[in-house]
This record gives structure tokens, C-alpha cells and sequence, in this order.
């Protein structure tokens, strides 16, 4: 057993500062898919009994869906009555929420949205203050924010605006650069870079944010955080499920579109970026997109000196149960040559970061579900304990856990009680749900909630989003062609040889996906 030392708080240290959410009324296009259900309701059902909801919110779902405004209601009820929720609680919730279905091409459907928001504005006195998430395929992105704006629902109705109407927009941000700056396009002919939240649903994840407050708001980390002490770094996200009901999508991006060019990128430049100079949205942003900025370009020449690895899960077991490889998936077509695997090595050219390497891999039907950031500091210079055999020293690494626990854990080296000198790797280790009580509130609630505050902090902006895309069109252009290599493996295997080889060329080695 790995000893493990075990932290406590106290209530008095901790300091808050959380807000209910501005009055205002929440249209989401796309109201009766499967995000808005599980993810959009879910969470806003938990801000209302958080009491972070203003009382003055109200929801308006719209979609090409025909249900009168009882029907909807009960399907959102049926996607939150899970476990012991008090009814009252659940009716007094629902009784904010509204339904117009329509045509998202149709002027006539805009028109109607407003009058609604008209009325509603009145009932649940609201002074204009809205937000239009779009829970829709990005295909249809263009059209909906065109009709927003020829029907001026993007702008205020009064001359001087202090909320302006509000864009939420899911992930992809297009397919590959071209695409990228395209969809941008549509969008800011209607709507301005400060009306419109990009949403990452990592960035709402806990530690994510916690990346920040570990790094910003205690003295002792900042001054190892560079080269002269930090060997490398390694960003794993590895999910054990398949690619489940979503190949249609799934089979068209694959996971450099889909982990990398967003969520990697975005940890990765949270854990790497300068201290910014406030705690603003800007000033975090400028920092994550130089961060960016300085990675140098990956080198992608061929199987065994590249720079990036991709990979597609074959048939295997995973925690003992039997299943299919990726192209015998529902939906997948049968010439797919769609990654579900990508590892990378990165090299941020900076003063900060020059010639530390950073390792990232994704992938899907891993061995076990594992999310973390790896801060792996550089062996002691010099072992005083080589004349007893203890030459080398094991690194202390410093781990940001993400999933399934979230947390963070340190290991150092310590003396065993008893025999003069034997070692031990001790764990300092804390997961939030053992400190505060329960399992940390679902990502979308911090994004939604930051939206209706106005809070762009944990929203990717324009130039980050474009920035991925560049770095990454060059190795999408690569594998664009038939004969780059695309490997194989065990669905439920910890990596395979040329994933390995990545790292170990280097002399280092992929931490186990069952690490603590
Ligand atoms: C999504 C991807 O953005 O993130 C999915 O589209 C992936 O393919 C999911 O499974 C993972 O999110 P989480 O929060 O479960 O790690």
C-alpha cells in the first residue's frame, strides 16, 4: 500500500465569493436534444437549488420539435426527477420554463421569439437581458445567428445597454482553419467577441479552475514552475467508453478535432501560461492565447519521428467485459480512417518553458477513465544516499486530478520508520469530495452561471480558437492522406509500442492510467 497522507480544512478558511446569476430569460435553440436535457437542465436545475438562479430567470426552449408548453415541462421533468428531489422544488422550477417550436430558417420564427421574450420580460420582470445558447449541430450556427440579426434580437432594444444579448455556442468551432475563420465570420457580422461564450466544458471542471488558485494564489509553487525545475509534463485525457451513440459526428472529427484542438490545448495553457496581470477575463485570455502562441510547430515527418502518434481502438475488454473494435461501432463507416487515439509531444518556445517537453494523450476505450495534468519536477542533483544503494531518486510529481477523482496529489520522498535508510514514496493527496462533503457541481453550471453574469474568464476567445486550428491544419493536411500510418489498438489497453515510443525515445515513461 502507497502511504498516504491525508489534509484537512477548516470552515473558516474558506473564502467565497459566489453570485446568483443576473435576472434574465435563457433561450436555447435545440431544446429537446439530447445536450439540453442531460447537461443545460440538469445544471440549471442545480443552480435554482443552489440558489445561485435569480428568481427573475425564466428558460424559453425552441426547437423544430412540436410540445405545448405542458408537454415540454414534463419532458424536462422526467430528465431531472432522479433520486430524492423534493417535488415542490421541481414545480417551482418548472414553472419558469416555456416552449415555442419553429423553423430556424424562418424569419417569422424570430418574430415570434421576440414577442415572446416581450411578454416574458413582463411576467418574470426581466429588463432585457438575454442569452441564446445554441444546442444545435454547428451546420445551422450560420443561419440562426443571421436570423438573430436580421431580426435585431442581438442587439438591445434601448440606447444605452448594459446586457447586451448574449451568444453560447458549443464546440466544434469549425472543422480545420478554413472552416474555423468561416463560422467566425457569420457569427461576428451579428455579434460582437464580447457578446459571445465559446463554451469548453473543461474549463467549468473544478480543478480545472483550480489551476489558477494553485498556481496564483500560493507563493510556493510560481518559482519551480519553469525549466530550471520541472522535467516534463503530461496531460492525459483517456475516457474507457467507446465512441457510444455518436459516430455521426464522432466518425467526421475524430479526437484531435475532438479532445485536442479544445480541451488539451486549453488545460495545457492554463498550466503553462504567464501570471496574468489581473483576475479579468482579458488579461487570462491575453496570457492563454501567448502560451499558445509560443508552441512550437509539431514535427510530423514520418511514423518514428513524429511529433504526434494516432491510433483507433480495435477489439478488446474493458474492465473484463468484450467489445467491439471502433470501425464495428454503429454508424461508423467501414473505410474510416478516423483516429479515436492521438498522443502528442509539445514544446512551448519561451523563456519559461524552452526545451521542457510536454506529453498529451487522448483516447477512447482506455484502459480506465483518467483525466490529470502531471507536473513532474527534475531528480535531485546529487543522491546522498548512493553508498546504501539508493542512486536514484524517484521525482516528486505534482498531479492535478480532474477525473474520476478531482483533487490534487503530490508525492515526495520520506524516511520509513525502522532500518537506517529506507525510502518511501508518500502521496499528499486530497479530492475535493472528501474535503467539501460532495462531488464537485456538474461544468455547466459554473459556464451557464458565469454567462449570465457576464463572465468570459472560462470561455474560449476567438483568437485561442484560431490559434489550435494552425497548429493543428498542418498534421490534419498530413493525415489527410491515405498512406499515413493510423495504429492499432486493445480497446481497454494502457497504451501500445508506438504511443510508448513517443515517450520513451526520451527516456521517460506514460504514467499508468491507475495511478491515485
Ligand atoms: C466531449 C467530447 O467534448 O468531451 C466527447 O465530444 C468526450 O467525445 C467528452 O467523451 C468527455 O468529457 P468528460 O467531461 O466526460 O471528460
Amino acid at each position: 500500500m502507497i502511504p498516504e497522507i491525508q489534509p484537512s480544512i477548516s470552515r473558516e478558511e474558506i473564502l467565497c465569493a459566489e453570485t446568483q446569476g443576473r435576472p434574465c430569460g435563457l433561450v436555447v435553440f435545440g431544446a429537446s436534444g439530447d445536450l439540453a436535457r442531460r447537461k443545460i437542465v440538469g445544471s440549471l436545475f442545480d443552480l435554482f437549488r443552489r440558489d445561485l438562479l435569480s428568481p427573475h430567470f425564466y428558460f424559453l426552449g425552441s426547437g423544430r420539435s412540436e410540445f405545448s408548453e405542458q408537454q415540454y415541462r414534463q419532458t424536462v421533468r422526467e430528465s431531472i426527477e432522479t433520486g430524492d428531489i423534493d417535488p415542490d422544488a421541481i414545480d417551482r422550477f418548472l414553472s419558469s420554463f416555456y416552449y415555442l417550436a419553429g423553423d430556424y430558417t424562418d424569419a417569422a420564427f424570430y418574430a415570434s421569439i421576440r414577442k415572446r421574450l416581450g411578454e416574458l420580460d413582463q411576467t418574470h420582470n426581466v429588463s432585457e437581458c438575454h442569452i441564446f445558447y445554441l444546442s444545435v449541430p454547428p451546420m445551422i450556427y450560420g443561419s440562426i445567428t443571421e436570423q438573430l440579426g436580421a431580426s435585431g434580437l442581438n442587439q438591445c432594444g434601448k440606447d444605452v445597454c448594459e446586457y447586451p444579448p448574449r451568444l453560447v455556442v458549443e464546440k466544434p468551432f469549425g472543422h480545420n482553419l478554413v472552416s474555423a475563420r468561416e463560422l467566425d465570420g457569420k457569427i461576428r457580422r451579428h455579434f460582437d467577441e464580447s457578446q459571445i461564450y465559446r463554451i469548453d466544458h473543461y474549463l467549468g471542471k473544478e480543478t480545472v479552475q483550480n489551476i489558477l488558485m494553485l498556481r496564483f494564489a500560493n507563493a510556493i509553487f510560481e518559482p519551480i514552475w519553469n525549466r530550471n525545475y520541472v522535467d516534463h509534463i503530461q496531460i492525459t485525457i483517456a475516457e474507457s467508453v467507446g465512441v457510444e451513440h455518436r459516430a455521426g459526428y464522432y466518425d467526421k472529427s475524430g479526437a484531435l478535432r475532438d479532445m485536442f484542438q479544445n480541451h488539451m490545448l486549453q488545460m495545457m495553457s492554463l498550466a503553462m501560461m504567464e501570471p496574468p496581470s489581473s483576475f479579468d477575463a482579458e488579461a487570462i485570455r491575453d496570457e492563454k492565447v501567448k502560451l499558445l502562441r509560443s508552441i512550437r510547430p509539431l514535427q510530423i515527418a514520418g511514423p518514428w519521428n513524429s511529433d504526434i502518434v494516432r491510433a483507433r481502438y480495435a477489439p478488446g475488454s474493458v474492465n473484463g467485459v468484450k467489445v467491439q473494435g471502433y470501425t464495428q461501432e454503429k454508424d461508423v463507416s467501414k473505410n474510416s480512417k478516423t483516429e479515436t487515439f492521438v498522443a502528442a509531444k509539445i514544446f512551448v518556445d519561451n523563456w519559461r518553458w524552452k526545451d521542457v517537453p510536454v506529453y498529451l494523450r487522448t483516447g477512447k476505450r482506455l484502459a480506465a477513465k483518467r483525466t490529470e495534468i502531471a507536473i513532474q519536477f527534475k531528480q535531485v542533483p546529487h543522491s546522498l544516499f548512493a553508498s546504501v544503494g539508493l542512486e536514484e531518486m524517484p521525482p516528486n510529481v505534482l498531479v492535478l486530478k480532474i477525473q474520476p477523482d478531482e483533487g490534487i496529489n503530490l508525492s515526495f520522498q520520506a524516511k520509513r520508520p525502522g532500518a537506517k535508510t529506507c525510502m518511501s514514496t508518500l502521496h499528499m493527496n486530497f479530492n475535493y469530495s472528501d474535503l467539501f462533503g460532495s462531488e464537485a457541481p456538474e461544468s455547466y453550471q459554473r459556464l451557464l452561471l458565469d454567462c449570465m453574469l457576464g463572465d468570459q474568464t472560462l470561455f474560449a476567445r476567438q483568437d485561442d480558437v484560431m490559434i489550435a486550428w494552425q497548429l493543428l491544419d498542418p498534421i490534419l493536411e498530413v493525415w489527410s492522406h491515405e498512406d499515413f500510418p493510423l495504429y492499432a489498438y486493445s480497446a481497454g489497453s494502457e497504451s501500445f509500442p508506438e504511443a510508448d515510443h513517443l515517450i520513451e525515445s526520451d527516456g521517460r515513461q506514460w504514467r499508468s492510467l491507475h495511478h491515485s
